[in-house]
C-alpha cells in the first residue's frame, strides 16, 4: 500500500504571518489524515515546524544544495534544512529548472545530498506546452526520469511529483486520461528501473491547478498517490478540503 500524500508549496509567498494557517490546517484535519506536507520558503522552517508540534503535519524545503557547505551565498543545504526539524524538500521543480538553469544531473546530485541529512526528496518533473504539442511528453518525462533519480531510490526516500508545466498556476488541468497516461508511464518506468517491489511502492503525486473542486477525480486515478499544490496549498481552508479527499 502506497501512501496518500498532499503536499503544498508555498513558493516565494507568505511572512511570519501566514504560520496561522497552519494551526488552521491543524484543526481542519480529518480523523485519519493522509500524509501532509507543507513547503514553506526557507526563512519561515525553523518556526513551520515548531508551528506544527504535536500534529500530523510535516514541513518540507522548496530546493536544497548538492554540497554540505561552503562558498555558495545566498544556497542552503539539506544539512541545514534538516536542523530545521522539517522532513522532505522540493527538488527539480519547474520553476528551478527554468529560471535557476537546474539539471537532471544537479537534480540527482541534490537526491543523494537530501537523502544523507535523512530528508525525503520530492523529485518533479514535467513538459512545457509546446513539448507535449510536438508530442514529446513521454519522452521528455522518461528521460527526466532517468537522469533526475539517483539508482538507490527507495519508496522511503523519494516521491516523485508530475507537473506539466502547462498546468501550473494556469488552471488549465490535463484531462483524467492524460494524467493516467503519464502516470501508468512513470509507473512503468519505475518498474522497469528498480524492480517491481520499489518501483510499485515510490509514491507518485499530481500537481498542476489542483483545487478542490477536481481533487477527488484526479485523486480515484489509480496511479495517483496525491498531489503537490501551489496557490490552493496557501490558505487551510482552500488546502483543507484537498486533503479531506485524500483521506
Ligand atoms: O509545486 C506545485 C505547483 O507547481 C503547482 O502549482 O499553483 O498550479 O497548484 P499550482
Amino acid at each position: 500500500m502506497r501512501p496518500k500524500i498532499a503536499a503544498g508549496n508555498w513558493k516565494m509567498n507568505g511572512t511570519a504571518a501566514a504560520l496561522c494557517e497552519l494551526d488552521a490546517l491543524s484543526r481542519a484535519l480529518p480523523e485519519n489524515p493522509p500524509q501532509v506536507v507543507i513547503c514553506p520558503p526557507s526563512p519561515l522552517l525553523f518556526r513551520a515546524t515548531d508551528a506544527v508540534h504535536g500534529c500530523p503535519i510535516q514541513i518540507g524545503a522548496q530546493d536544497c544544495h548538492t554540497e554540505e557547505a561552503g562558498a555558495f551565498t545566498g544556497d542552503i543545504s539539506a544539512t541545514m534544512i534538516a536542523d530545521t526539524g522539517a522532513t522532505h524538500v522540493i527538488l527539480g521543480h519547474s520553476e528551478r529548472r527554468d529560471t535557476h538553469c537546474e539539471t537532471d544531473a544537479d537534480v540527482q546530485a541534490k537526491a543523494r545530498t537530501a537523502w544523507t541529512s535523512g530528508l525525503t526528496a520530492i523529485i518533479c518533473i514535467g513538459e512545457s506546452n509546446a513539448q507535449r504539442e510536438a508530442g514529446e511528453t513521454l519522452d521528455i518525462i522518461g528521460a527526466q526520469l532517468d537522469g533526475s533519480l539517483p539508482d538507490d531510490v527507495t519508496a522511503d526516500n523519494t516521491v516523485i511529483a508530475y507537473e506539466p508545466i502547462w498546468a501550473i498556476g494556469t488552471g488549465k488541468v490535463p484531462s483524467i486520461a492524460q494524467i493516467t497516461e503519464v502516470h501508468d508511464f512513470i509507473r512503468s518506468r519505475l518498474t522497469t528501473r528498480f524492480g517491481t517491489e520499489i518501483g510499485n511502492a515510490l509514491p507518485l503525486l499530481y500537481g498542476g491547478s489542483v483545487k478542490a473542486s477536481n481533487a477527488t477525480e484526479i485523486f480515484a486515478v489509480e496511479n495517483v498517490d496525491g498531489a503537490l499544490v501551489g496557490g490552493a496549498s496557501l490558505k487551510a481552508d482552500d488546502f483543507a478540503p484537498i486533503v479531506a479527499a485524500l483521506a
